[in-house]
């Protein structure tokens, strides 16, 4: 039988990790599930898989002008880091000592938000696209090849459209897609005039909605209520946004019960969302996407963070909300949420990580929830997230042999190889040369 012709082939894996299941996501028993081919191989074809089998079935079928050994590592679908804030002004570092050292009173989380806003505006577009552009070369080395990018630190019409217009005018390599965050908190000029607030951000909206297809609301104690999120969204659904909601991150504000009501593609957070609000979410398809980076980083991960905590011998609290949502039966991503205060990792794979740690999550589950419910998150599973025929070849090939190994060694990048789209983008764990990266139309101030 004559052999089909293809681009490029990958052989010899040692696993491929396919993460494959239902493109409306994988939940409940079947995240301990994954499938693992010994000795895997795969064939590309433009921006496309076209098979996947082992290496035995593979050249047996195909040839390509470019075989790309794996010799005995990992392969697996690319990351997918569907919650960040990529754009903003300055740097938290003083705040994050001045917290875990307890030096002076902590600052709430609004505060250290209203600061980074003071930074982003102070910004010019031209040194927030170019570290955009930098981070953005960071999450490809370390696996990741989509990335959804909220707004949030400009906090006013046209601040918040100078954020959305610099996102979705980025072009790299890593494939960014832009959210709106219309709600994040109010900002202090506000203070008192809530509803001249909401005015503006519905203002705001058919622009936003000609820019970027998701609209993000923050439905928490220290953001803004369920009335005022579910109006905001409802009007940027009616301009015919999707819905992303922040929701119950310092309390519960029925923000998971919000986001179920108004079939959002995801929720985040959730560390307080009740646990009728994770079934709504589940029922109505909504992923729930967790965020270790933040537990670790703002110290959730004891009851109380003080001096009487630290020094009792008091169990440390794991979060419960990833067996609470996964019980609940809701389809779970897990992210970095990106940015200056929250989580300043860019690491998908620090993520997944810390996911074991806190979260006391198995290697399946986490690999399941970066990769095709995290597609899910971003309504992308019927092309990515998975290593099947069909579907878009983003690719990591590890440094290591077995997927169990990337989340059993930490603080170091295990990505060999990245291929987005068919393309090599990253080899030997550096931005393979024609990688460069640019920004459309980047206006100078
Ligand atoms: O973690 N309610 C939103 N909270 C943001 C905080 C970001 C920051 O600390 O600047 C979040 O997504
Ligand atoms: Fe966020």
């Amino acid at each position: 039988m004559a052999k089909c012709n293809v681009d490029r082939l990958i052989v010899n894996a040692n696993e491929l990790l396919t993460c494959r299941g239902p493109q409306e996501g994988i939940r409940g028993a079947a995240l301990r599930k994954i499938e693992a081919i010994a000795d895997g191989a795969l064939a590309i074809q433009g921006e496309h898989i076209a098979a996947v089998g082992t290496s035995a079935e593979i050249s047996a079928q195909y040839t390509a002008p470019e075989v790309i050994d794996a010799g005995g590592r990992l392969v697996t679908p690319s990351l997918v880091d569907s919650h960040s804030h990529l754009l903003y002004g300055g740097t938290r570092h003083e705040e994050y000592e001045a917290k875990v050292t307890q030096r002076t009173p902590a600052m709430p989380l609004d505060g250290g938000i209203r600061y980074t806003v003071r930074k982003t505006r102070e910004a010019s577009d031209r040194a927030l696209v170019e570290q955009a552009l930098r981070d953005l070369d960071v999450m490809l080395c370390h696996g990741t090849t989509l990335l959804e990018a909220k707004t949030g630190y400009g906090l006013e019409r046209e601040q918040e459209l100078r954020l959305l217009r610099l996102t979705a005018g980025l072009r790299h390599p890593l494939q960014v897609v832009p959210t709106f965050l219309a709600l994040h908190v109010l900002p202090q000029e506000y203070a008192g005039r809530r509803r001249a607030y909401l005015e503006q951000a519905l203002a705001a909206l058919p622009e936003a909605a000609r820019l970027a297809a998701y609209c993000d609301v923050s439905c928490d104690p220290i953001c803004f209520t369920y009335d005022e999120c579910e109006e905001v969204a409802r009007a940027a659904h009616a301009l015919g946004m999707k819905i992303r909601v922040h929701a119950d991150q310092t309390g519960d504000a029925r923000g998971a019960l919000l986001a179920a009501r108004l079939q959002a593609s995801a929720a985040d957070h959730l560390d307080y969302a009740s646990d009728d609000g994770l079934r709504a979410m589940a029922d109505a398809g909504s992923v729930a996407t967790l965020l270790p980076g933040v537990t670790l980083h703002m110290c959730e991960m004891t009851p109380r963070f003080d001096g009487a905590a630290l020094a009792s011998a008091e169990k440390p609290f794991m979060p419960l909300v990833a067996r609470r949502a996964i019980e609940a039966g809701a389809v779970i991503a897990l992210s970095t949420d990106y940015n200056p205060g929250s989580c300043p990792s860019p690491s998908m794979q620090m993520v997944m990580q810390l996911a074991a740690r806190l979260y006391r999550l198995s290697y399946a589950e986490i690999w399941n929830m970066c990769t095709l419910n995290a597609a899910c998150a971003l309504d992308v599973s019927r092309d990515r997230g998975s290593l099947e025929p069909g579907k878009r070849a983003d690719i990591v090939i590890w440094s290591v042999p077995v997927h169990g190994m990337v989340i059993n060694r930490f603080g170091v990048n295990l990505a060999d190889t990245v291929i987005a789209s068919g393309r090599i983008v990253v080899q030997h764990g550096r931005l393979a040369s024609e990688s460069r990266s640019t920004a459309k139309e980047v206006p100078c101030q």
